[in-house]
């Protein structure tokens, strides 16, 4: 089977969130299962490493519509790890100066890329049997199949999955980008038109053979008003072709046997280089050695990521006897309180204004407890990484992050979970995680299952692929 996997962001290439982590590992996984995997996606010139530009080749240069005019599309390509990458050359629409999205014309930019990576299939002859594509910017890929590509002899056969990482982005637009923009026909504006506007992603949804989100909790939770963010009544008859897998991590990138940015490396079996770390850590930060547990925090300080419930109890936090330390940036009224508690809390809190990666592995290496309150979360990473670093997640069961974390209230748990969202809900599994913290051995052997369990991405790949061969298997319609 050949996938072709589309994405605005990808691993090794280009990240700003988990979207590119789950393009740059989950392809792997599936040729590694025995698929073909190719993974497409813009060539942005000025956010991709020079080194990595390097290793392009360029394939094939035609035009693509939109709306009534014709846009230049170069087409680069590379092979890592047997996946192929294709780069789709714009240098109006992606060669931009401040990062690869919140430009004025990203719904311009994103259906020029929809319609390139239709017709780079056309154009290069590799017609995949499954085209997946990701979240809003990719959205118009299966609209567009279905409004021009799905007729023509060599790409009848190609079926549309079309995931979910997150419904809060949809995409929506004023109606007058309906032809000129997005060269949608004005009889098919019923594909896209929501509430009176355009919802790109509500396209998708109507016209994908499968519709897929990153766990199964968030694909029941989408259904839902509350996660749904409007989109629950376009979803409401779809139910019958939705479903959820969680999403892996790549375990190489994520080792504590392996990783270079950490004071000393670990694993399972010789835990003892985690103490190296975590003093480590608290000397970059400017926090004084100790035994305290340290409590931390990575994440965007935006209101659906549960920082909210963080403010209202921090203190409480510190008081209980934590010391903390924050990494992330996000609302200026967040970052001013961390900032803030900083000062009030001298030697027990540590704040990072912004996103270090280096300094976030050294969080996930030296810290003790790793905070997640999330409203939503799709499926989450960073829970994941932290297991496998040793440290312990408290997280709200919802979405991804219930999927993956057994509250330890049995033998079997690997974290500690909180179901309202409420600020003392949260605070009393914080303090279960001290409590525990201080009877060494059962702690011990906590952060031993915690390293044991996993996460690898070959038990999803799986479902993906059966999932994709369900829809081979249909034949032609
Ligand atoms: C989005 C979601 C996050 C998920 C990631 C990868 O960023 O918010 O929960 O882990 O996509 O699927």
């Amino acid at each position: 089977m050949k996938i072709l996997y589309a994405a605005s962001e990808a691993q090794p290439f280009v990240a700003t969130g988990g979207l590119a982590d789950v393009a740059g590992s989950l392809p792997k996984s599936l040729v590694e299962e025995g698929c073909e995997c190719s993974v497409i996606m813009p060539y942005y010139k000025k956010s991709i490493s020079a080194a990595d530009q390097k290793t392009l080749k360029f394939v094939t240069e035609f035009y693509v519509p939109v709306g009534w005019r014709s846009q230049y599309c170069g087409v680069f390509k590379t092979v890592i790890s047997g996946v192929t990458y294709y780069l789709i050359d714009n240098e109006y629409y992606f060669a931009r100066d401040f990062g690869i999205y919140g430009y004025f014309d990203d719904a311009e930019r994103f259906a020029f890329f929809s319609r390139a990576v239709l017709e780079t299939i056309k154009h290069t002859g590799e017609v995949p049997d499954i085209i997946n594509s990701n979240d809003w910017q990719c959205a118009l890929i299966p609209v567009y199949f279905n409004i021009y590509y799905r007729y023509q002899h060599d790409m009848r056969k190609i079926r549309n999955v079309f995931t979910i990482h997150n419904i809060a982005y949809q995409g929506k637009y004023g109606f007058d980008l309906l032809e000129d923009i997005l060269s949608i026909p004005r009889h098919m504006a019923m594909l896209v038109e929501y509430d009176g506007d355009i919802n790109l992603m509500k396209g998708a949804l109507e016209v994908a053979d499968k519709i897929t989100t990153v766990s199964s909790t968030y694909a029941e939770e989408i259904f839902d008003p509350w996660f749904a963010c409007g989109l629950d009544r376009a979803l409401s008859n779809k139910k019958f072709k939705t479903c959820g897998f969680l999403n892996g991590i790549d375990l190489d990138a994520h080792n504590p046997a392996t990783d270079k940015a950490i004071a000393e490396k670990f694993s399972v079996k010789k835990k003892s280089g985690k103490k190296t770390c975590k003093s480590a850590l608290l000397e970059k930060v400017g926090l004084p050695n100790g035994d305290e547990p340290v409590i931390a925090i990575v994440s965007r300080l935006v209101e659906h990521k549960g920082v909210d419930l963080i403010r209202e109890v921090f203190d409480d936090i510190v008081n209980m006897g934590y010391k903390a330390v924050v990494l992330g940036s996000g609302d200026g009224e967040y970052e001013s309180f961390f900032h803030e508690a900083q000062n009030r809390h001298p030697g027990k809190v540590s704040f990072v204004c912004g996103y270090v990666p280096d300094l976030a592995r050294m969080i996930y290496a030296g810290a003790d407890m790793f905070l997640m309150p999330s409203k939503s979360e799709p499926c989450g990473l960073a829970q994941m990484i932290s297991l496998r670093y040793g440290t312990i997640p408290v997280v709200r069961a919802t979405g991804g992050l219930k999927d993956s974390i057994i509250d330890c209230g049995d033998e079997s748990g690997t974290g500690f979970t909180f179901l309202t969202y409420n600020a003392h809900d949260m605070l009393a599994s914080i303090q279960r995680a001290y409590e525990l913290y201080n009877d060494s051995k059962a702690w011990g052997a906590l952060v031993t299952r915690a390293m044991k369990a996993d996460f690898s991405w070959k038990q999803s790949a799986k479902l993906y692929i059966g999932l994709y061969e369900e829809l081979y298997n249909w034949g032609v319609t």
